[in-house]
């Protein structure tokens, strides 16, 4: 009896500490190899990109990107590149490294229907003659597309609406400057934000963020 009883608060007192640390470790991604649905998937990306106003402090601090009504094809593309190294930022690379072909696919397909309504191709707000200049400078839109919503591939990102703090801080690490924690490689953007200077980045980002998208932040509880 009393043999049981002690066995029984060993027992109690091994509970509680787990629940303590799984508690204290809370904030940690879940372990992707426990995640099988779409679901459980995301319930590690919720924290950041489904967290409206939720910032990030690295390398300034900026609203992290929405995600949600992307376009697919793009969100793989981007989650290769973290995994592969083209993209630098470390978070998303951690992240990244432990995620399947399968889990990126499911992933984008699940944040890419999170869309709001299309968008119309003209966009509502004209651009200053300063930041018109700019636009035509580098041709953004024949990329990018009507609105800066429909891009000529999917595998290019959708950019109207995004926040333009997040847009600012992805144009100038195309720029790859002498710093590998941040940077993004990639042959287009690469030449294209060199062709600027960071106030004109800013000024680009500022115009673009400020239209109507289709992404937006889509809060989700993690216990559904
Ligand atoms: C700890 C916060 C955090 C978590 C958790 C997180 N992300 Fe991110 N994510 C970020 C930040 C910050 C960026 C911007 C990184 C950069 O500057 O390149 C980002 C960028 C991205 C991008 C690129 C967006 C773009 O417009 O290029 C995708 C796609 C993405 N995350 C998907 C995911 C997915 C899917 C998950 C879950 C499996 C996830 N993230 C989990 C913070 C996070
Ligand atoms: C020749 C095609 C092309 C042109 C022109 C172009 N882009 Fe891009 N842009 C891309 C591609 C492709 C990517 C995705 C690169 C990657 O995988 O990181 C991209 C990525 C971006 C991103 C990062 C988005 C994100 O969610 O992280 C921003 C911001 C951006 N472009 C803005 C611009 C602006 C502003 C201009 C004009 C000054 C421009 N682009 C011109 C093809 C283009």
């Amino acid at each position: 009896m009393t043999r049981t009883i002690r066995l029984l608060s060993a027992l109690v007192v091994a509970c509680a500490t787990n629940l303590v640390f799984a508690q204290a470790a809370a904030p940690a991604p879940a372990a992707p190899a426990a995640a099988t649905t779409v679901e459980a998937k995301a319930a590690m990306c919720i924290g950041c990109h489904s967290i409206p106003g939720y910032q990030s402090s690295f390398p300034e601090v900026h609203r992290v990107p929405m995600i949600s009504g992307q376009s697919a094809k793009y969100i793989v593309a981007a989650l290769n590149g973290y995994k592969n190294g083209d993209r630098k930022h470390p978070t998303m690379r951690g992240i990244a490294a432990g995620l399947t072909e399968q889990d990126m696919a499911d992933l984008a397909a699940y944040y890419e229907k999170q869309a709001k309504p299309a968008v119309a191709d003209k966009p509502a707000r004209e651009p200053s003659p300063q930041v018109a200049a700019l636009l035509q400078k580098a041709a953004c839109a024949s990329c990018h597309g009507a609105n800066f919503s429909k891009p000529i591939d999917p595998g290019y990102p959708k950019i109207a609406g995004q926040h333009a703090d997040y847009l600012f801080v992805a144009l100038k690490a195309y720029k790859g400057e002498p710093n590998n924690v941040v940077g993004r490689t990639n042959g287009v953007m690469g030449g294209i934000s060199k062709q600027f200077t960071n106030a004109e980045l800013k000024a680009l980002a500022q115009y673009v963020g400020s239209l109507e998208g289709e992404m937006q932040v889509k809060p989700q509880s993690r216990f559904r």
